[in-house]
Order: structure tokens, then sequence, then C-alpha cells
């Protein structure tokens, strides 16, 4: 099996940034999600610096959403990102991390009345999604006084080579306003007071293990751009989103590195604009690629049986991880504490969840197994406790954070108070 980068096998067990997973479960207890930030700012510097290569006018936005624990964040913030963010609540993450509100985008087609008012008060641009919400925006900026900078999420109809459900730039999609309407839009943004048009938004989903589609998206933006100068709109940055893919399965899937991606993207960019005469700033919003090989979620074998098949009963399930259960994602699974024992079985890998849906990990081959095994289930950082539930009323598991020698909470697990927190007794059961 091929171990990403922060895994290594030493004495027999898995180890992640040098650090004993067997140890590190016994310490902090399963099942444990463990992240290290070694390897998040290794995977900025790639990134970014892939794209810098080409352009110094790159900023990248972290994709808030792939992992929401604040130390993320602030690791990202410490390295110069922004973010794209679709909340109130990842606009307070971000912020308290540091991030720098002109470095924000406050993405998403949904937006409250509260989260445009936000925006506004803040100074944080907004990726507009509809004519309806420009309306509203240009409103709540007036009754602050402001004027706000704004973008349009652009719909490509570009399909893309990964699993439907996160394929965002479909021309079926709820994301984004069609490339055909969009100049109208911004001739309306032109005309109103507290909006001004400031860039183009756009991200055609997540997973993408092809280079093709972001070139074509960045074709579709130049084009958009190259009308948006015609009538007038000063354009001070371009944003192409995130959603460059990893390989979940190494042995097999051919994962393009940055390098590859900039070497796609960037020529049909720079030749745009050069050919426009703007330096407008280029946005990237990667999330999957930054985060999601940093982490790895610990589970312990609580039972072993061998029926129909073999399973392995974990103390995680989809109530920590989703990911397989909802998109049928693929995810690698060492049996951490026996890492260089030969597989000799085909198990499934299933969690705690009264569902027959919740399995991690289908038909691998791993070594015997036994009762207080240790399973890692690795590329967990993105996506993973980010969408997490207390589904079946379970408390969320804690977070451990490494750094060089260093390891400590970034989340205390939840306990079954946790779970009772936020529940108010209606008055006539008192
Ligand atoms: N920008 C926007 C506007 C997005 O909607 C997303 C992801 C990103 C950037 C980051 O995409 P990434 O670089 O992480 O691919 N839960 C799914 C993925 C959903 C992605 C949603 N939007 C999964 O577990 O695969």
């Amino acid at each position: 099996m091929i171990l990403p980068s922060p895994l290594s096998v030493g004495n027999g067990h898995l180890h992640i940034g040098g650090h004993d997973t067997v140890e590190l479960a016994e310490r902090f207890g399963t099942p444990l999600y463990v992240t290290s930030e070694d390897r998040i700012r290794e995977n900025f510097h790639r990134f970014a610096g892939a794209l810098r290569n080409h352009y110094q006018k790159v900023q990248v936005l972290y994709a808030a959403k792939a992992n929401g624990n604040l130390a993320v964040f602030k690791i990202l913030a410490s390295m110069g990102a922004g973010a794209d963010v679709f909340s109130a609540g990842e606009v307070a993450l971000a912020l308290a991390a540091g991030m720098r509100p002109e470095l924000l985008l406050f993405n998403g087609s949904s937006k409250t009345s509260a989260d445009l008012a936000l925006a506004v008060e803040k100074g944080i641009r907004v990726s507009v999604d509809s004519l309806d919400e420009l309306r509203q925006l240009d409103r709540v900026a007036g009754a602050a006084g402001k004027t706000i900078d704004i973008a349009f999420r652009v719909n490509p109809a570009i399909n893309v080579p990964t699993h439907p459900k996160i394929a965002t730039g479909l021309a079926t999609s709820k994301f984004g306003i069609p490339a055909g309407e969009i100049l109208d839009v911004y001739r309306e943004a032109l005309a109103l007071e507290h909006v001004n048009p400031a860039g183009i938004h756009c991200h055609i989903g997540s997973q993408i293990l092809a280079v093709e589609p972001f070139a074509r998206e960045v074709e579709v933006l130049i084009d958009v751009a190259g009308d948006l100068i015609d009538i007038g709109v000063n354009l001070s940055f371009i944003d192409i989103g995130g959603g460059l893919g990893i390989p979940y399965q190494r042995e097999t899937d051919r994962a393009p590195a940055p390098k590859e991606y900039a070497g796609a993207v960037m020529p049909v960019f720079l030749r745009g604009i050069k050919e426009l005469g703007i330096e407008p700033e280029l946005w990237v919003e990667p999330g999957r690629w930054l985060v999601a090989d940093s982490t790895i979620l610990l589970t312990r074998v609580n039972s072993v049986k061998i029926a129909h098949k073999a399973f392995a009963n974990v103390d995680a399930g989809f109530n920590l991880l989703v990911r397989p259960t909802m998109y049928d994602s693929y995810h690698e699974v060492v049996a951490a504490n026996r890492a260089d024992a030969p597989a000799v079985r085909e198990y499934s890998v299933t969690g705690p969840i009264c569902e027959t849906g919740d399995i991690l990990a289908k038909d691998r081959m791993l070594p015997e197994l036994a009762a207080g095994d240790l399973i890692a289930v690795l590329d967990a950082g993105a996506y993973g406790f980010a969408m997490s539930s207390q589904y079946n009323s379970r408390p969320r598991s804690a977070e451990v954070l490494l750094a060089g020698k260093e390891a400590a909470l970034m989340r205390r697990a939840e306990t079954v108070d946790d779970l009772t927190a936020a529940m108010v007794t209606p008055p006539w059961q008192e």
C-alpha cells in the first residue's frame, strides 16, 4: 500500500507525523481524528507555490467547509490564506483565526438578510448568486450607508468527471448565473448605488482528477471578463474556485499535482488577461487539497464477526465520516497496530450506527483482526469531521493536532451532556 507523506510504519505500528498512532489512541481515546499541521503547511506551500510560479498576484482562499476547526483556520491564516466562507459561522471562525475580511469571499446560493448585513458590516466581498440576491444586497448596503464589492458566481455549464453530488458547474446545478445571462446582471449592478462589481467567481465541482475542465472554466471566465470590460466593469479579481482532487486510491488513481493544475490553468489565464490588458488578482479556493491527507480517523475494533462475510465492527461510523455512505467514497484503511502484518482476509469495516449503509470500507484485504485492534481511515481531513453528526445520539469524537513532536487536543470529545446541552424542556413537561 502506498501511504501519503505524513504516514509511515515503524515497530509494526502506523505513525503519523512521527507519532505512533497506537500511543495516540491510548492517550486520547477513540474514535479520534488526528491531523498533521506540518502536512497542511506543506500542502499550502505546494499549492500556492505552483500557481505563484506563473503569476505573483495569486490569493488562496481556503474553502472553510472542508475542515472547520479553528486551529486549522489558524494554520492557514498564518500562511496568508483568506477563506471561501459559506455561513456566518465560517465568517466568525475565519475572523477569529486572524484572517482579514478583505481576504474572505462570502459564497452561497441561499443567503439570509442577516448574512448580507454581516458581509456589509465586516467589509467582506460577496459572491452574488442571483438577481434577487443582488437587489437585496444593494438595499442592505444602502441601509448601512455603505458600498460593497461583489462578484457574481458564473455557472459555466461544464461537465466534470466526479460524483454527481459534488459537480457544481452543471447547467442544472443550483449554483451560479448562466454565462449567457451574466452580462445583464453586471449591467444592473453597475446601475445600482451600493454594490460595486469588482470580480467574477466560479467553482465547477470537487474531487476532480483531470485538469482540462479547469482550463475550460478559465476560458469561459476570460470570455466573460472581456465582455465585462466592454460594459465598463473594473475587474480586480477573478476567482476560479477549488476542486482539485486527491488520490484516495493511491494504487490506481492518477491525480494531477498542483504543478500540473497550474500548468493547465495559468497559461490560459495569463494569455487571456494579457489580451484584455488587465492584471486582476487570481483567487483560488482549494479545500480538499490542503487538508484531506493531513488527517486520519483512528477507530477501535469492538468485535469481529465472520458470517456471510467478515466484518470488523469499529467505534466510528457515518456519524463521524459520512463520505463513504453519502458519495460511495473510497478511503484507504490500515490496521494501525499491525501495520506490517500480511493481509490475509477480506473485511468490511463497519460502524456502530443503526443503518446498513454504515460501512467505512467495503471488502478490504487486511491482517487477521481481533477486538481491540486499531484501524486508521486515511485521507479524512476534508469533509470528515466537518460533516459529522450526533446521529444515534453519539457524542462526536475528539480531534488532535500534531506539530513536530507536539500532540494536543484541538477539540475535546463531546460527552452525553453535550447531546442535551441545547435541548430545552417545554414548560408543560416541567
Ligand atoms: N469553492 C466553493 C464555492 C465550493 O463550493 C467548494 C466546495 C470549494 C471551493 C472547495 O472545493 P474542494 O477544493 O474542496 O474540492 N462534501 C463533499 C465535497 C463538497 C464540496 C463543496 N464545495 C465531499 O466530501 O467530497
